[in-house]
């Protein structure tokens, strides 16, 4: 795979050289690569950085520099929404990890969901393949499918956006670039988008250095927080592993509101989560534990934004989460000092990595 690829490389950087050497008349008709190819130039893959439990080249479907490209031009290129306006990157902004820094998510004609923006970090290197905060899509190629048809979000059909695109005649060349030829087809869009999404990858956090041996990576505070977050505080019960995420389900009974007395009690949830998933009851409320890299960048948090800070979401660890009949029974008060939700917060802080930002590319395929 790096050899072909780097063949491949010196291949176009011959031809293009060959093509400055030889007179205009002399050249085969090769046109000059369209504009819009010089700020998403086809790049080697990255290398995983520090704390991620995984490399690009070994994911199946291959992962490609061709489909990376034509992937980036998709999650940011709005064209792919009804109105023209949103994009993968309205809801899932590279600064905020690829999550929001709203409460839930407003998609096209400023429609409002009801749940926030994941975010998209490390998301091809999962302990369990589920997707959505109900883990309702088992694959990133299939995630990438919903928010296109969803009517709030980008309010399209599969074949609304296959037919766009084929109307756009610049992008053929990059299907056929990325998947052998130039047929445009709702899988191979996903499969791009969810190549590109690979690899947004966040790593060598103070953390990941601290684990790595650096003693001086974190500070005392952030110290007094891992030995709390994996100790007293029990959160790695849930937020286990390089993503700091079980890809479990639990209820903390965020969204619960005790219903009128003789109600259904499953109503205390306007969301049920997991349950509409599954069917059973007991996986009301129930949400996946989201990563907590980066996790400083997008408040608010829970699947429904509905707690403000980093310190609010340790307090309401703190009172045992909000009691309801499903209540996980790994949620109980903890009974932490002042200065252990400060030393826990910080903790958070030094979950901040690098190597996922990015921008939207300056101009998209004509
Ligand atoms: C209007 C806002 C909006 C747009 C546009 C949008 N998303 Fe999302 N995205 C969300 C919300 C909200 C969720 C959580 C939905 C749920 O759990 O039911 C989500 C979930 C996801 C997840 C799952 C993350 C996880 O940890 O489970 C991925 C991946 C994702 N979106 C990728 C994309 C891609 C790719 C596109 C473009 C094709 C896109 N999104 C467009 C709002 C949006
Ligand atoms: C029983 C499993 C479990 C335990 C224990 C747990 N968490 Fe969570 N955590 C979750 C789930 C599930 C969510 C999302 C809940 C929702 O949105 O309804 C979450 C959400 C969060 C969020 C919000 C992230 C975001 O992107 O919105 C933070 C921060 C967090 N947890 C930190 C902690 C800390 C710190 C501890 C220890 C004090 C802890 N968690 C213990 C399961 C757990």
């Amino acid at each position: 795979m790096r050899p072909a690829l780097a063949a491949l490389l010196c291949l176009l950087a011959a031809c293009s050289t060959a093509e400055k050497a030889g007179s205009v008349a002399s050249t085969p008709a090769r046109a000059a690569p369209p504009s819009w190819e010089a700020d998403n130039p086809v790049k080697p893959l990255p290398v995983a950085p520090l704390g991620v439990a995984g490399e690009l080249a070994d994911l199946v479907p291959q992962v490609t520099p061709e489909k990376v490209r034509l992937g980036r031009w998709l999650f940011y290129d709005p064209r792919l929404s009804a109105d023209g306006k949103v994009s993968c990157a309205s809801c899932h902004e590279p600064s905020a990890g690829f999550s929001e820094r709203e409460p839930v998510s407003t998609g096209v004609a400023g429609k409002k969901g009801t749940r926030k923006a994941p975010p998209v970090l490390n998301a091809a290197f999962p302990i369990y393949p589920v997707w959505f905060w109900d883990g309702r899509a088992g694959s990133l190629g299939e995630q990438a499918k919903g928010p296109m048809e969803n009517p709030v979000e980008m309010g399209m059909t599969h074949s609304d956006i296959e037919g766009t695109l084929r109307s756009i005649r610049g992008y053929g060349r990059y299907f056929t670039e990325a998947f052998g030829d130039d047929r445009i087809q709702i899988d191979r869009i996903a499969g791009a988008i969810a190549a590109y999404e690979a690899t947004r990858m966040s790593g060598n956090s103070a953390y990941d250095r601290w684990d790595a041996g650096d003693p001086k990576a974190l500070d005392e505070p952030q110290r007094r927080g891992f030995r709390l977050f994996f100790g007293k505080a029990g959160c790695n019960q849930c937020h286990l592993g390089a993503n700091l995420t079980d890809s479990r389900f639990h209820n903390l009974g965020v969204g619960w509101r005790q219903p009128a007395p003789g109600a259904n009690p499953a109503s205390g949830f306007a969301d049920p989560g997991r349950a509409k998933v599954t069917g059973k009851p007991a996986d009301t409320g129930a949400f996946k534990t989201p990563t907590l890299r980066d996790v400083s960048r997008r408040a608010p948090y829970m699947h429904d934004g509905s707690v403000a800070t980093l310190r609010d979401t340790i307090l309401l660890y703190d009172r045992g989460g909000n009691a309801n009949p499903w209540l996980s029974p790994d949620v109980k008060p903890l009974h932490l000092t002042s200065a252990e939700v400060d030393a826990l917060v910080a903790f958070l802080g030094a979950l901040d990595g690098e190597g996922f930002l990015d921008e939207a590319p300056k101009s998209f395929p004509r």
